[in-house]
């Protein structure tokens, strides 16, 4: 039995940008937040690094736009990286209004770190552990606030356009969601006057990623199901260091810690992290270990094949411990726990999938193709990160695109609403063999792994569109057969995006940022264009 709500504004995802969006309309809309997991899940939470702006008065916007363009290959698209580079400080000063317990200098400013591709130092940081400063303050205000409603383990399914069989219009319009509430089973109707889509990015698509494990492409495939214009889906992100080891399969090794001087080493003589590992990024490029990440993670990568490593090392053991224990203690305490001490032992690592720099294609007011359908945050695609994004870019972007989103829907009229048909359940009955979806999801990850990883040919590109082909063909059997369930959902929102990255690959004949393809390895001039993705 579907339950009806309905709100002035829905808001799929509890992400940085989704409590943005929330917070900058409470006084004036009624809002309903869904999210699949608790209010704290999603990468903003995780995040470690920071969040750039020009906070110092040696620095320029003028170089921090400059750096935006170089780290994304000259594949960005000025207006939004303006608009978000420029907007950056006052969004510092946002969330210094929360109370977020920046790392400030003994004389009380903010203390500025620095990460790769930046020429300044310009990372605003709560030591190593931003992302959960600033969500802890951010989410405990939606919280308080009387006009916004939470709903936790809400799994969203597909969105609600004119193109539902049983509605008839022609007008491109979206009016709400379908969402299964994870804990009583329930599909419900989420109706409202403005949908966003803040569901974050897509690394769980691959087998090693420093992602959570919401960030399954919801809100892409929903919204490539729906017509939205998906753009520029090949560039996926690769993080240099993730922490390597059994126990511990997703912590991040934040890019700080390079910026504070760390340098990357191959194993010694006998095969161990020491100081007498070569250090083999100043082979690849002058600026070493804070080149933009694309180059750190594909000189890693050359290292680890060519030498057959299971991982490189991150060494920080010549700054002073009391330096590494203020910078870095929540990966000082990580990493001790697994018997790793980083201030006298360098930290074993590899690359893993880290950011979705496509998404769904957004203009600077933060509109989809869609009427009355928005979107925020890593699930876009706003121009700002071309083909790699700058170290720290991301959080920047929610919040400069979620206040923008904020005033488009504060300047929106509402537009009246068929009645919505409820959620069709009478053709399916419970899953028989549950272990179809585990099976098909780890076969997924594994093969987008090694197919469409960090340097690709048309031949991988091939294979793994032949295997999710299949994948597709099974999926959609069990989805049309049986009750969905949260891994189903996801599984199939994962296939899709798959699909999506692999497509847009095989269209970019040149290798560009984090797209590089050993059958065109050079960059070339005329497939300086993005790649858009949109269902017929
Ligand atoms: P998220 O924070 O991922 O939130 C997505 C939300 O959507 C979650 O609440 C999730 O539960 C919900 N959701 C997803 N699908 C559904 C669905 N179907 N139905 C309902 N809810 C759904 N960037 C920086 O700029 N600086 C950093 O220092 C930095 N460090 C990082 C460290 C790590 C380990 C990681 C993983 C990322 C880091 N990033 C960093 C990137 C940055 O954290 C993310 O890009 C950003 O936080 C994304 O925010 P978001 O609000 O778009 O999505
Ligand atoms: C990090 O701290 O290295 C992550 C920063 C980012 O992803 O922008």
């Amino acid at each position: 039995m579907s339950n009806l709500h309905h709100y002035d504004t829905l808001i799929i995802g509890s992400g940085l940008a989704g409590v943005t969006v929330a917070l900058e309309l409470a006084e004036h809309k009624k809002i309903a937040i869904l999210t699949k997991g608790e209010l704290l899940s999603g990468s903003s939470n995780w995040a470690q690094g920071g969040i750039s702006a020009v906070m110092d008065s040696e620095d320029t916007l003028e170089s921090h736009y400059q750096d935006t363009l170089i780290a994304g290959a000259n594949l960005n698209d000025p207006a939004a990286t303006r608009a978000v580079i420029n907007g950056a400080p006052e969004a510092i000063n946002w969330l210094l209004s929360f109370d977020v317990p920046f790392t400030r200098e003994d004389s009380g400013e903010l203390h500025l770190t620095r990460e790769g591709g930046h020429s300044a130092r310009r990372v605003v940081h709560a030591a190593d552990a931003t992302g959960h400063a600033i969500q802890k303050q951010l989410t405990a205000a939606v919280e308080q606030h009387p006009n916004i409603d939470i709903f936790t383990h809400h799994i969203a399914i597909d969105l609600i356009t004119n193109k539902h069989p049983k509605l008839n219009s022609n007008e491109d319009c979206c009016y709400g969601v379908y969402a299964l509430d994870s804990e009583t089973q329930n599909v419900d109707i989420f109706s409202a006057n403005n949908t966003v889509l803040s569901t974050g990015g897509a690394g769980k698509v691959y087998l090693y990623t420093t992602n959570p494990d919401s960030t399954s492409g919801d809100g892409i495939a929903m919204a490539y199901r729906a017509g939205c214009q998906i753009t520029n889906m090949e560039f996926m992100q690769f993080h240099p260091t993730c922490l390597f080891h059994p126990l511990e399969k997703s912590f991040l090794i934040t890019e700080a810690v390079r910026g504070e001087g760390g340098y990357l080493r191959l194993p010694d003589k006998q095969g161990q992290g020491s100081i007498d590992g070569h250090r083999f990024m100043l082979d690849h490029d002058e600026r070493a270990e804070l080149a933009p990440r694309d180059i750190v993670a594909r000189a890693i990568d050359y290292e680890m094949k060519k030498g057959g490593y299971d991982c490189v090392y991150l060494d920080i053991t010549h700054r002073p411990k009391e330096f590494i224990l203020e910078h870095f203690p929540t990966i000082y305490a990580k990493c001790l726990s697994l018997g790793i001490d980083i201030a006298t032992s360098p930290i074993p690592v590899v690359p893993a999938a880290h950011y979705t720099c496509g998404g769904v294609a957004t203009d600077t007011d933060a509109k989809t193709n869609i009427k009355n359908l928005l979107a925020i945050g890593e699930t876009t695609y706003t121009g700002l990160h071309g083909a790699n994004r700058l170290a720290s870019n991301s959080l920047v972007e929610c919040i400069v695109f979620g206040k923008a989103a904020a005033k488009t829907i504060l300047s929106s009229t509402a537009t009246a609403h068929p009645t919505l048909p409820a959620w069709d359940e009478s053709q399916v009955s419970d899953p028989d063999e549950q272990v179809i979806i585990s099976h098909n999801w780890d076969e997924l990850r594994r093969f987008m792994w090694n197919y469409v990883g960090i340097v690709r040919t048309d031949k991988r590109l091939a294979r793994a569109a032949n295997r999710i082909a299949l994948l597709h063909e099974e999926i959609d059997d069990f989805y049309a057969n049986f009750k969905v369930n949260p891994d189903l959902i996801e599984l199939r929102n994962l296939a899709q995006v798959a699909d999506l990255i692999v497509q847009s690959a095989q269209q970019r004949k040149e290798s560009r940022g984090l797209h590089f393809t050993k059958d065109y390895p050079d960059l070339v001039d005329s497939e300086k264009k993005v790649t858009i993705l949109q269902k017929s």
